[in-house]
C-alpha cells in the first residue's frame, strides 16, 4: 500500500488528505475561507496566502489524526503546483518541500486542474477510457479527451469567462454573497428558468469553445438596464430574481452539456468524466442524466471531490510519482496546463 499525504492551496481553501493506493480516502480535511473573502465579494490574494500560512500546520495535523497513521507510514507528499494564486501555491509549495526535507521523503508537485478530472475518476472503482473529461470550476472551462490518467488531448476550452466565475459575475450583480453558483443555483429553483431568452455563446469554427461574456452582459443588461455597469442599481422587480438566476444557470448549464455530449460522440467516448465547483451543481446531474443517452455513462465526483480538496491532490500524485518524485527547485506556477492540443 502506498501512502501519499496531499496538499492543497492553491485558491482560498487550505486542505490536507491522505489517500491509499491513488483512490482509497483515509482523511480528507478542508478549510474554507469563504466567510473571510466574503465582504470583498471574491477572493483577496494576500489575505488568502495568509489565511494558509495560519491554518496549514493545523490542519496537517487533524489530517494525519483523522486517516490514524503515523508520520512514518506516509510514502509521498503530492502538493498542488498550480494553477492558482501565487502567494497561496508558495505556501502549500513551501510546506510540502520542508516536510519532505524534515521526513527524508519524496514530494511531487500535482496540476490542480488536472486534479479536478481526477476527482471524478477516483471516485469510481473501474475507470472507463477513453473517456470525455470536463472541468468545470471557478477558473476553468474545457473538454479533454482522456486517454489514460496522465494523456490528455485538448478539445474545447472557454475563449473568455470560466462557467464558475460566471455564476460568482451574475450571482454579485444580483446581489447574492459569495461565491455565486451555490447562492445561484438555490434561489433558480424558486424561478422558471424559460422566462428570459438568454444565450450562451458560439465560437466560430470552434464547435467545443465556450464563452460565457456576452450571456454574462446580456444578464448584467436585463437586471440593471441597457449599457449599464455593474455599479448601477437592480432595475427589475425582486420577484424576477429567481428567474433571472434560473434562466441563466439553465442557458450556462446547457453550454455545457450539449458539448460534452456531442464530444462523446463525435471522440468516440462511452463515458464522460466531469469535475471541478460547478460538478456539484444538482440541476446539472439532473440535466444530464436526461440528456445523456444510454450509450454513455456519466461518473461525477464523489461528495467532498468536487469542490478544491487535497485528496484529489494526493490522489493524482500516486499517479504522477516515478520513483524518485520532485526536486527541490520546484517552483509553483500561477499558469500551466496539462494537455496536448488537438
Ligand atoms: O473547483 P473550485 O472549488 O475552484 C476552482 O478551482 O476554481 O470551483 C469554485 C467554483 C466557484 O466559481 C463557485 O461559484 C462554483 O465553483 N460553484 C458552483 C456551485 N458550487 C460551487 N457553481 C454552480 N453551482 C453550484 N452549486
Ligand atoms: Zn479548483
Amino acid at each position: 500500500m502506498v501512502i501519499v499525504l496531499g496538499i492543497e492551496t492553491t485558491c482560498d481553501d487550505t486542505a490536507v488528505a491522505v489517500v491509499a493506493d491513488g483512490k482509497t480516502i483515509l482523511s480528507n480535511v478542508i478549510s474554507s475561507q469563504t466567510n473571510l473573502h466574503q465582504k470583498f465579494g471574491g477572493v483577496f490574494p494576500e489575505l488568502a496566502a495568509r489565511q494558509h500560512n495560519e491554518t496549514l500546520l493545523p490542519i496537517l495535523e487533524n489530517a494525519i489524526q483523522e486517516a490514524d497513521i503515523s508520520v512514518d507510514q506516509i510514502d509521498l507528499i503530492a502538493v498542488a503546483k498550480g494553477p492558482g494564486l501565487i502567494g497561496s501555491l508558495m505556501i502549500g509549495m513551501n510546506a510540502a518541500k520542508s516536510l519532505s526535507l524534515a521526513w527524508n521523503k519524496p514530494f511531487v508537485g500535482v496540476n490542480h486542474v488536472e486534479a479536478h478530472l481526477y476527482g471524478a475518476i477516483m471516485s469510481h472503482p473501474s475507470p472507463v477510457f477513453p473517456a470525455i473529461g470536463v472541468v468545470i470550476s471557478g477558473g476553468h472551462t474545457f473538454i479533454v479527451r482522456i486517454e489514460a490518467i496522465g494523456k490528455y488531448q485538448l478539445i474545447g476550452a472557454t475563449v473568455d469567462d470560466a462557467i464558475g466565475e460566471a455564476f460568482d459575475k451574475v450571482a454579485a450583480m444580483l446581489d447574492l454573497p459569495y461565491p455565486g453558483g451555490p447562492a445561484i443555483e438555490a434561489i433558480a429553483r424558486e424561478g422558471d428558468p424559460s422566462r428570459y431568452p438568454f444565450k450562451a455563446g458560439v465560437v466560430k469554427g470552434k464547435p467545443w469553445d465556450f464563452s460565457f461574456s456576452g450571456l454574462k452582459t446580456n444578464v448584467l443588461y436585463t437586471i440593471k438596464g441597457q449599457n449599464c455597469d455593474k455599479l448601477c442599481k437592480i432595475a427589475i422587480p425582486p420577484e424576477q430574481i429567481p428567474h433571472i438566476a434560473a434562466s441563466f444557470q439553465e442557458v450556462a448549464l446547457m453550454a455545457i452539456v450539449e458539448r460534452a455530449i456531442s464530444a462523446a460522440s463525435k471522440f468516440k467516448c462511452a463515458a464522460i468524466y466531469f469535475g471541478g465547483g460547478v460538478s456539484v451543481n444538482e440541476r446539472l446531474r439532473e440535466i444530464m442524466s436526461k440528456k445523456k443517452g444510454k450509450d454513455v455513462q456519466v461518473f461525477w465526483p464523489k461528495k467532498g471531490l468536487s469542490l478544491d480538496n487535497a485528496a484529489m491532490i494526493a490522489g493524482l500524485g500516486f499517479h504522477c510519482f516515478q520513483g524518485t518524485g520532485d526536486s527541490l527547485d520546484l517552483e509553483p506556477s500561477p499558469r500551466i496546463s496539462f494537455c496536448l492540443h488537438s
